[in-house]
């Protein structure tokens, strides 16, 4: 069992935890999708890098083959506004951010969308996302926060960084690297309701170009580090 392996999940949570649930698990599971995907989020499940002492968080840190995955900025952020916004499975987000937002940003807000913030528009989001007073008010959310802020990739020698474009190939080659790639595959998962370019850059048709450049701004160090190039949708004059 390759136990010297770490990892930030910033995308593709959910099949990575399976994974690591497989390999930690002591046998207890040999196929991740037999874990079902509520037991994969439960925190206690899979023990993260603050839980250990500061002498072992540097040896983990030194020693331990390191790996991050990233995501195309915008449909990263077009993904995070639609499944914390738009769907109503887990209602937390509704009230943590949504009622904040539609307090805000929504002129003659009904009684109901105070209450529950059930549906915060993307333009909504956005007002939000730029707001300086919102960078006041302390760290993004991490679904929102830009990667660059959120995993350190200037402090921390990650060994390798995967693209989510092509999540099953690099997670693959990594499962390969460390030695479980015989027995181990990555899941493959359903495309179909995955975020594209193209809805992404329905979203920002919606937008003002003043919110585009904002937003541009605010991830443009993501872009920048990881290679991704300006969408051709974006409005920046
Ligand atoms: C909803 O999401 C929040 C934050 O991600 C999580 O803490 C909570 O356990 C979830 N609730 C359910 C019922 O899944
Ligand atoms: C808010 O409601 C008031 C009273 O109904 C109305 O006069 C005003 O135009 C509304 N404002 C917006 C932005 O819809
Ligand atoms: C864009 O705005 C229009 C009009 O407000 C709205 O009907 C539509 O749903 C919006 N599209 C997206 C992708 O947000
Ligand atoms: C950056 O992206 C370009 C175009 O997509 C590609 O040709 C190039 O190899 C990439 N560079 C790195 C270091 O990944």
């Amino acid at each position: 069992m390759p136990a010297e392996l770490t990892m930030l999940l910033v995308v593709a949570c959910t099949n990575w935890k399976r994974v690591m649930m497989v390999l930690t698990g002591r046998g207890k599971y040999s196929d991740p999708m037999e874990i079902p995907s509520n037991q994969a989020h439960v925190p206690s499940n899979l023990k993260t890098l603050n839980q250990y002492s500061i002498a072992e968080i540097n040896h983990r840190l030194k020693n331990y083959f390191k790996f991050l995955f990233v995501r195309e900025p915008f449909e990263r952020l077009v993904s995070a506004y639609r499944n914390k916004f738009t769907l109503k499975y887990n209602s937390s987000f509704h009230k943590r951010f949504g009622t904040r937002i539609i307090r805000r940003y929504r002129k003659n807000a009904t009684q109901d969308a105070l209450i529950n913030g059930a549906d915060v528009k993307f333009k909504e989001f956005i007002d939000y996302l730029v707001d300086p007073a919102t960078q006041r008010d302390g760290p993004l959310n991490e679904h929102w926060q830009t990667v660059y802020q959120l995993c350190h990739p200037c402090h921390i020698h990650y060994d390798m960084v995967g693209k989510y474009e092509t999540l099953e190939e690099d997670a693959n080659y990594i499962l390969r690297l460390v030695g479980v790639g015989d027995s181990l595959h990555f899941p493959s998962y359903a495309k179909s309701t995955r975020t594209t370019d193209a809805m992404t850059a329905q979203f920002f048709s919606n937008i003002s170009t003043q919110q585009q450049v904002q937003l541009y701004k605010l991830y443009k160090m993501d872009f920048l580090m990881f290679n991704y190039s300006i969408p051709s949708y974006l409005r920046l004059d």
